[in-house]
Parts: C-alpha cells; structure tokens; sequence
C-alpha cells in the first residue's frame, strides 16, 4: 500500500483524535516500518488494518465506518495532488465509470506497485451506473466515500446502494442513481 495512504490517514487521526492517539495506535501496532512514513515509499497492508483496528479499538468506530471517513479526507488530498485528473471529467458517472479504465491505469504508471481494487461497470445510463468492486482489501467503504465525494464534488447528488457479494467484503455491488 502505497506510503500516501498513511500519510494522509495519519493527519487525519491526529486532526480528529490528537497527536496522543496517533502515538498510540503506532506503539500498539506491530509495524515492520516503525510507524515512519513517507509518501512516496510502499508498506504492508497489515500495517493499515492494525492501526485501523487500533483505531477502532479505542474510539469504539467501525472500522468500516473509520475508512467511509478517511476516504473524504483522502478524496481532498487526491484533488491537491492529482487536480489534472479531476479538471478531466465534467460529470461523476463519468468519472467513476473510468476509474478502471482510465485513473487507476494512469495510477499504476505513475506507482507501478500500487495495490488497486477491479471496479467492473455492468450497467451505465446518464444518470446510473452499476458497477462490482473486487479487491482482496475489502476497502468498499472506503469505495463508497469516494464516491460519495466524487458527487459532492460535481456538486450533485445520488442514492449509492452496496451489496455484499462475497460476505468478507472482498466484492461488492454499487448501484448509484443521480438523485
Ligand atoms: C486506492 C489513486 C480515484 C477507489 C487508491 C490508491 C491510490 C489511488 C494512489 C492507493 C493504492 C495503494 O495504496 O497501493 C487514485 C486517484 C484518483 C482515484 C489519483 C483520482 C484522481 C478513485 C475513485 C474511487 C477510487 C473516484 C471510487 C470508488 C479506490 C479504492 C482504493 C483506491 C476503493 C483502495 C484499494 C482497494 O480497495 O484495493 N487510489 N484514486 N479511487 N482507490 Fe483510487
């Protein structure tokens, strides 16, 4: 997983919990990292799930719903970083029916060591699009707040709809409909 992802989800915990809870979380992890990041570096996805899992343990959150809240704050930081990808879409449904096809594929020529879900399109109009996300992650909240963002952005709404395909999460359905 790519040092981004806990650079950013560090900041997070330390804005909304304090710099005590990022210590924390840090010393109850076992990490092959010691905990130092740089976001241009690659580490462990286990090194994400303990401190998640950590997280949770002592703010009594979801880990699901820990992730549905990062992914906004990292949606932010995608829009800082990655402005030309978004200045490239003038619609949602368009943006993220090219996840697959377009921004992860550009993704993985700029980190080829990326960890990327699949997002499959099984059904796209104007207004709905029904796709199947599949990674071994299971980060599908952290899919649906992104997406979620995705719409704020465009300053539009819609009704996204999961659905567990596999029970550990590793596929899941998206059904949005504009609203
Ligand atoms: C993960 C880039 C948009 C869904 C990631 C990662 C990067 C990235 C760098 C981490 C990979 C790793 O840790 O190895 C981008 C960029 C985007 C973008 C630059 C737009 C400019 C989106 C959108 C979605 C999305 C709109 C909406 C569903 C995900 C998910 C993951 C992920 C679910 C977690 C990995 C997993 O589930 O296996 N993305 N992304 N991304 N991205 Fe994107």
């Amino acid at each position: 997983m790519k040092g981004i992802v806990f650079t950013e989800f560090l900041e997070l915990v330390e804005q909304k919990f304090g710099l005590e809870m990022v210590d924390t979380i840090i010393e109850e992890s076992k990490l092959a990292s010691g905990g130092v990041y740089t976001s241009v570096g690659t580490y462990n996805f286990s090194e994400m799930l303990q401190l998640l899992g950590n997280l949770s343990k002592h703010t009594g959150i979801a880990t699901d719903d820990l992730l549905f809240v990062y992914a906004e704050h990292f949606f932010t930081a995608l829009k800082r970083s990655y402005s030309s990808f978004f200045d490239m879409y003038k619609d949602p449904i368009e943006m993220l029916s090219s996840i697959e096809n377009h921004i992860h594929v550009e993704v993985i020529k700029i980190y080829p060591d990326a960890e990327l879900p699949t997002f499959d399109v099984l059904e796209k109009t104007d207004d709905s699009l029904v796709m199947i996300y599949k990674s071994s992650r299971a980060m599908h909240c952290f899919g649906l707040g992104l997406m979620q963002s995705t719409f704020a952005h465009f300053n539009t709404q819609a009704t996204i709809l999961t659905e567990k395909l596999k029970e550990d999460g590793t596929e899941v359905k998206f059904v949005i409909h504009k609203t």
